[in-house]
This record gives structure tokens, sequence and C-alpha cells, in this order.
């Protein structure tokens, strides 16, 4: 995780306007701490939103500036360990994002030679470094090179010599993307932090280096000199503002109706083949993986329901197990889907998951991310930029994809009518949502029973229960729930039910738990608490899902919780 910045520029430009403003855009991927470097030697750091610096310091101008926005790693949330971490004469400044995994190694080596340490993190071994082997004679290229060579982990960093006007880039598993600009040169983590810029952006390949001054050289590890190829993007610019929501999450909740309508055109004209060849490979292969996390993988699940529907055999694994569970060759299938396009846990199996020949489809929201350049083809889902932390449009949107897919497979399905039923999933819950969140705030346990396409479901409002209002649920099987959970049960205890199609089963589980006084809600499209438009109980999980959005939000809400920034998490998790 971590964001980075670094603007290269012919004209001087703002700290707090161009630099910390860029910062402030990539602030979803960790926000714990934050700090800048200017090509003056000036350093500024400070614990927690990259806003509280903005305020703190007074602006000045400059022509070269890094920044960083810290997700914790190695070390406390702390000033001394937030970036950029610098050498004793306060010369070179570095930012860096992923994590030095031999760096007790180099640090007992810098140690022996005399040098000092102020933080608990890797990080801190990089200006060290590179003032270390400056001292020694290297040019700073062949230091880049011995750096690539030595360092075992994970990095995308920027490094820059006090009044050299240059900026040093360098590039390993995590990601990192130059913006080219009329006027200048943006180094960041994505695309986001210089998207009011330009549209034009080269991205790093793994093991690559760069220097940025008034131009741009890029370099493979071995310093080879390398040409790059300037890629034009798209990206809608009105997603950046909350508009008259309180909190982004709220908005994109919102815009859930809009996004779906925008991915099911595009699935009919601009991604029609894209669609197709994912069913022709689906009918291809002996075998269909799935790879994803968290809300992710819950999209994942309900593929397998959707494709088991047809008769065709798939599996899914959470990215970060997956080498424990599945082998994978050559006529294997493997559909990543990620929103971000850059969780490690899946950019580190689709790396290896390459050598074996294996096809790989990849289902992401943000285009040109590492995920995306991994594979085979890519389906978009088109959501636009999702801020708050919490997945909800991009989760609606995969799902539609898994729908799309089932669709081409032979289910039976009106896409059409799903985003006017999400608008309607919405008008007709949200008040009664918020009136239920102030009975629900204070508890501390709620449980989600869900079955067949709703049980994904359940799992997907309870781990948004979980990351938002901070409130312990478990989204279940409600088949599973006699045997063992139920206990957990007694007066009072919330349980929510969801249950499409009147579904038999179901409502005998509900009862079972209403008959031990748990407070039962149930969300049905029949008859029940919450009601979500009749549908089948394929669609029934994308509406049964808005409630669980509305409720997360209102419980948070009512607590006065960082509902757009949770403690603890960031958006894009780029570390295993
Ligand atoms: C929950 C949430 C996370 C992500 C997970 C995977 O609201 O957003 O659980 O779903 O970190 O992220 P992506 O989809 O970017 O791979």
């Amino acid at each position: 995780m971590c964001g980075i910045i670094g603007i290269v520029s012919k004209k001087s430009f703002s700290v707090k306007n161009d630099l910390l403003k860029g910062l402030k855009k990539l602030e979803y991927r960790g926000y714990d701490s934050c700090g800048f470097a200017t090509k003056e030697g000036a350093v500024e750091k400070s614990v927690g939103e990259i806003q509280l610096l903005i305020d703190s310091v007074k602006d000045s101008t400059t022509t070269l500036g890094i920044g960083h926005s810290r997700w914790a790693t190695h070390g406390g949330v702390t000033k001394a360990n937030a970036h950029p971490h610098f050498n004793k004469d306060k010369t070179l400044f570095a930012v860096h994002n992923g994590i030095i995994e031999n760096y007790q190694e180099l640090k007992q080596m810098l140690e022996k030679n005399g040098y000092g340490f102020m933080s608990e993190t890797d990080s801190e071994v990089i200006p060290h470094y590179f003032d270390y082997y400056i001292k020694k004679g290297l040019g700073i290229k062949d230091i880049m090179i011995k750096f690539m060579a030595e360092v075992k982990g994970t990095f995308a960093i920027l490094l820059f010599r006090k009044e050299d006007g240059r900026v040093y880039a360098m590039k390993r598993d995590s990601p990192l993307v130059l913006g080219v600009c009329d006027d200048c040169f943006v180094l960041a983590s994505d695309i986001y932090a210089f998207s009011d810029k330009t549209n034009k952006a080269l991205f790093f390949d793994d093991n690559e280096f760069a220097i940025i001054s008034s131009d741009y050289h890029f370099y493979n590890g071995n310093g080879k000199e390398i040409k790059k190829k300037i890629q034009n993007f798209e990206w809608s610019r009105e997603e950046e503002t909350k508009k008259n929501f309180e909190h982004f999450m709220l908005k994109e909740v919102h815009e859930q109706p809009a996004a779906s309508r925008r991915l099911i055109e595009s699935l009919k004209l601009m991604q029609k083949d894209a669609l197709k060849s994912f069913a022709e490979a689906i009918k291809k292969s002996k075998r269909i993986f799935f790879l994803a996390c968290g809300t992710s993988y819950h999209a994942s699940l309900i593929g397998v329901y959707l494709l088991r529907k047809l008769g065709i055999e798939a599996h899914t694994v959470i990215a970060s197990e997956f080498e424990n569970f599945l082998a994978v060759d050559k006529d294997t299938l493997v559909v990543a889907i990620s929103q971000s396009g850059e969780t490690m846990d899946v950019v580190s199996v689709l790396k290896d998951i390459k050598k074996t020949g294996a096809k790989i489809i990849s289902i992401v929201n943000v285009p040109y991310s590492t995920i995306q350049r991994l594979s085979d083809f890519s389906i978009e889902v088109l959501a636009g930029q999702e801020i708050c932390v919490a997945a909800t449009k991009s989760f609606t949107n995969q799902i539609v994809v898994m729908l799309a897919i089932a669709k081409e497979l032979g289910f039976l399905i009106n896409l059409d009518e799903i985003p006017g039923k999400i608008k309607k999933a919405l008008e007709d819950n949200e008040e009664k949502v918020r009136k239920l969140a102030l009975g629900l705030k204070d508890k501390k346990d709620i449980f989600v029973l869900g079955r067949g396409i709703s049980y994904p479901i359940a799992r997907e409002i309870a781990l948004k229960l979980k990351e938002i209002s901070y409130v312990h649920a478990e989204g279940m099987m409600g088949g599973e729930l006699k045997h063992g959970t139920i206990a957990l049960i007694e007066k009072g205890t919330p349980v929510i039910s969801l249950i499409p199609n009147h579904n038999e089963d179901m409502i005998s589980n509900t009862k079972e738990v209403e008959a031990r006084g748990a407070r039962t809600i149930i969300v049905s499209d029949t008859n029940g608490d919450l009601i979500v438009p009749k549908s089948h109980d394929a669609e029934f999980s994308i509406y049964a899902c808005m409630i669980g959005h509305l409720l997360s939000y209102y419980i948070a809400k009512e607590n006065k919780l960082p509902i757009d920034k949770p403690r603890n998490l960031a958006k894009s998790v780029t570390v295993k």
C-alpha cells in the first residue's frame, strides 16, 4: 500500500496546490502518516491525514518534490517513521512503497559503516545505502543497478539529491507510473494522482528504473536504456468530488444504478468481443479457477455458483492461499477479480501462473493496473473511481459481469432491468435502514444468513459491517448455523436473513434462530422487513447487498466513525 508522488517541472509549482493535492488523491492507499521533501532540501512530515499536513505547512514553490502517504508495515504510526527518509546530511531524500525484505542485513552493513537510523522502517536503508555508495565514488545510475540486484522485496521508490533536479525512480512489484504533462512529469503510484493534468502515461514494468529531469530515460535492471511507449488513458474526473453527499461511500452507493447501466451498455458494444472471448475460454478450458481477495472474492463466489448452475465446474480460492490449494497448467483458465488491479496477493499468484501457460482473464475496475497488464485480456467493470475504502459500486458491477458471462453461456436473465431495480431497492429501503441502524448501533455482534447465491452476499454484508461499522459480524450459510454457531444466539441477537423467492429452507433457518430469541431482520423480495424488487435469486444478491451497504453506512454514521477511511485499512493492498 502507501501512495507515492514526485513532480519534476520546468516551471515552479506550489507544494500545497500541486504536490500535496496530488498526494491527497492517493490517500486511499494509506493514511497513517504523510510527508514531502523538495529540491531545496525542505522536508515536512505529520501523523494522520494529508489535510492536517496541508493545513499546517506554509505554502512554498519549487521545481521538484516528492511525497508519501503511509500505510504502516514496519514500525508504528509515528512522525519518525513517516516518509520521506533522508541521509544524515539531508542531501538525499526517498519515498518508498513496498517492503525491503533484506533490510536488516543492509542496515547492519550500514551501521557497521557508521550510519545511524532514526526510524524503525525498512525504507530508511534507501537514502543511507545511496549515501554510502556515493561517498565510495559510484555514480547514481550504477548505485541503482547495484540496489536492484542486491535488494530483496518489493518497491516503488522515488529518490532525489538536494539541488540536483532529477528524480531517480525504481520499481519491482509495487506500482509506479510516469504521467507526461505539458510542463512537468508526475511520478505516482497510479494515474489518479495526475488524471486532472494529463491522459498520457508510461507504466513502469518490474525491475525497471528511470531518471527524470527535463526529459526521461528508462533502463532495465542491468542499466540498458529501453524505449517505452506512451499510453493514453481515459478517466472521468467528476468521480473525485462528493457532490451533495456527506461521504464518498453514500455517493458511491447511489452511483450504482448509473454505474451498472454504463457497464451493461459497454458489455453490449465496446466489451462485446471480450465477453464472447471470455465465454469461449470457459468452454475450452479443462479447469476454471477464480482468484480474488475480500469483496472481490465474494463476487468470485457468485461466479462459481452461476457457472455451476450451468453445469460448469469452477472453483475459487482466496489469493493468499491459492498456492496451498490449486495446481495450474496450460489448460487452466484463471479469472482474477480485483477492483484496484493491484492487490499484491493476486499479483504474486498471477506472476507464478503466467509461467505455466495458463490463460489469465481479469475483471478489474482500474484500467492499466498491474493485474490487467498481467492478463491475456480483461473486462473492465467501469464503476468509475471508488474513493471510499469499502468496495460498493465496483462489487455490484463485478456481479453484473458474472451475470453477463452466465447469460453469454445460456443463463436466462434480463440485465437491462438491473439498474432500475437497484434504484428502487435504494429508494424503498434507505429510510427504513436508517431507522434500523439506530437500533443496531450498539450491538456487538450481527449474524447474516444466506443460501446459494445469497450466501456470498451474507459474507459481503458481514464484511461491510466489520470494516465500516466496526461491528463484529458473521456471514453464514443458513444451513450451517445449527452446526455450532447457533450457540451464540440469545435474546435480542440481531440476525439478518436473506430470503429470495420464498426459499423454504431459509425460512426454516430464520425460524430456528427466532425460536432462540434472535431479533431477525428479513430481507426478501416477497415479504419481510426490507423488501427488494422481485427477481431471480442471482439478481436478488445485488439488491440485498444494497441493504448491507446502507446498513453499514448508517450504523457507522450514527457512531461517528471515519466512514470513507476506516481504521487500519487501505484501498489498494500492495503488500502480501
Ligand atoms: C472491502 C474491500 C476489500 C477488497 C480487497 C481486494 O470493502 O474493499 O476487501 O475487496 O482488498 O481488493 P481488490 O478488489 O482491489 O483486489
